[in-house]
């Protein structure tokens, strides 16, 4: 059957598809929030350079493994390492995307609130306001949890009814369109009187601020981001073409992630220090900072002003559904696949699944929020376990499988091709050395110093 599979036409088609499970709302909410918890340009850096040495190891693993096996987590391990234990690692592939899509669909239920605001046209009100109604929206104990079931139901449908090509269709227009509003919208926030702070915070590094917790986000977020360490990397590699160059493939959709990332950090750090409102805030720091933006630009321009927020709330949700159903889809597949459950039913049980953990992380900004693990709420605490725990571990094991468990000519031979494309042999040592001992030692070291620090 693995024999059979359907490959990707084009590189161009790789790296958009690779690109729009990795573009999310891991860029355009996540990434802006953790810089200004972490204090600007030194955790951007970090990031970078994370990024790098340490994502970078963990893609081209998972890829490996991907195109070697062309089977998904479980019929992978099965193929290339049979009746190992290196099975179980398969299971933490389930686990990890539902903690996930859980939370995820929380954060996807607060941008549905928000497009609803900017049809009713609220953010046209005092700019305080404006600023204030995400804590007004989070703790109220019911309207998120509507926004969450909204989020979390379409998701649902999408998987259940088997429309996701349809909805990818959606997302190659939807992925240009919210290119071109997160540019607008950075212009004009750079051109905000009082944007010059938030420039500088993104461009003169403060290293001072940067502990143990700073670090493991840092590359948490890398890992979240290029949505590694869950499998979805290796089995996007599974309908990859022999001949497509992993390695460009890889750095292009990194590319583009980066991109997208720091556009957005530059939209809201920038009316961050023009509203007053503080970088650290947290996760609902993109919720309070662009409708700011949406507020002064209908003060000169109203009718303009609702369109961009209209397109823009638009194309964050199915960015974010795109990511959502892929998500989703790990877990129905586990349960089809693997346990022979009919595929409705996997859906409805996941549903209830998700949408209960996600209704906990959701009131933990409410009536939950003194409920405190860990210095962090619930939801803080399912975020750090997904991102800084799970995907950090699930990345630690594959590099591990390609660099110990593999031979090294074959992993030489999937990076050039069967030696159809050229690597400088230096390159691959290079590239090699990273998997084998950079990528594991230090995730493993940040791993321990974060919880430890
Ligand atoms: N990368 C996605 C984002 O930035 C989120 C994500 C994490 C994800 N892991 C994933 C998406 C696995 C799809 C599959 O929003």
């Amino acid at each position: 059957m693995t024999q059979q599979r359907e490959h990707f036409g084009s590189r161009f088609a790789v790296i958009m598809a690779m690109s729009g499970s990795a573009i999310g709302l891991g860029n355009i909410w996540r990434f802006p929030y953790l810089v200004g918890e972490y204090g600007g340009a030194a955790f951007v850096i970090v990031y970078i350079i994370a990024s790098l040495f340490l994502s970078l190891p963990i893609f081209l693993s998972e890829a490996v493994i991907g195109r070697r096996s062309g089977a998904s987590t479980f019929g992978a391990f099965k193929k290339l390492a049979p009746g190992s234990r290196w099975n179980w690692l398969a299971l933490l592939t389930v686990f990890s995307p539902f903690l996930i899509v859980s939370y995820y669909s929380v954060v996807g239920g607060w941008a549905v609130c928000y497009l609803f605001r900017s049809f009713t046209f609220e953010f046209a009100r005092p700019a305080s306001e404006v600023v204030g109604m995400f804590g007004a929206l989070s703790s109220n104990p019911w309207l998120p949890l509507i926004g969450h079931t909204i989020f979390l139901g379409a998701t649902a449908i999408i998987v259940a009814l088997g429309v996701k090509g349809g909805i990818e269709k959606f997302s190659n227009w939807s992925m240009p369109v919210l290119f071109l509003m997160i540019l607008v919208i950075m212009v004009y926030s750079l051109s905000l009187p009082g944007a010059q702070a938030g420039i500088d915070y993104l461009v003169k590094p403060d290293f001072s601020k940067l502990d143990g917790r700073a670090v493991a986000s840092a590359m948490g977020q890398s890992f979240y981001s290029l949505s590694l360490g869950v499998g979805t990397i290796l089995t996007y590699y599974s309908y990859v073409d022999k001949k497509e160059n992993i390695l460009v493939s890889g750095l292009g959709a990194a590319f583009f992630d980066l991109l997208f990332a720091l556009m957005a950090s530059f939209a809201v750090m920038c009316a961050v220090f023009a509203a007053g409102i503080a970088p650290g805030s947290g996760p609902g720091l993109i919720f309070e900072s662009i409708p700011y933006v949406f507020n002064v630009m209908g003060e000169q321009m109203p009718v303009v002003s609702s369109v961009v927020a209209i397109l823009f709330f638009v194309t964050v949700l199915i960015s974010a559904l795109t990511s959502a159903v892929s998500l989703f889809e790990v877990g129905v597949a586990y349960l089809t696949e693997e346990k022979g459950m009919d595929r409705k039913k996997a859906v409805v049980l996941e549903f209830v699944a998700a949408w209960l953990l996600g209704a906990l992380c959701s009131l933990s900004f409410g009536p939950l929020s003194s409920f405190k693990i860990l210095g962090n709420n619930f939801f803080g605490l399912c975020d750090m376990l997904a991102s800084n725990f799970f995907m950090a571990l699930g990345g630690f094991l594959f590099v591990i499988f390609v660099a110990w468990k593999m031979k090294r000519s074959d992993v030489y031979d999937e990076l050039t091709c069967g030696g159809t494309q050229r690597l400088p042999v230096c390159c691959f040592g290079v590239i090699y050395f990273l998997m084998r001992y950079v990528a594991p030692i230090v995730i493993a070291v940040i791993f321990i110093s974060g919880f430890v620090l």
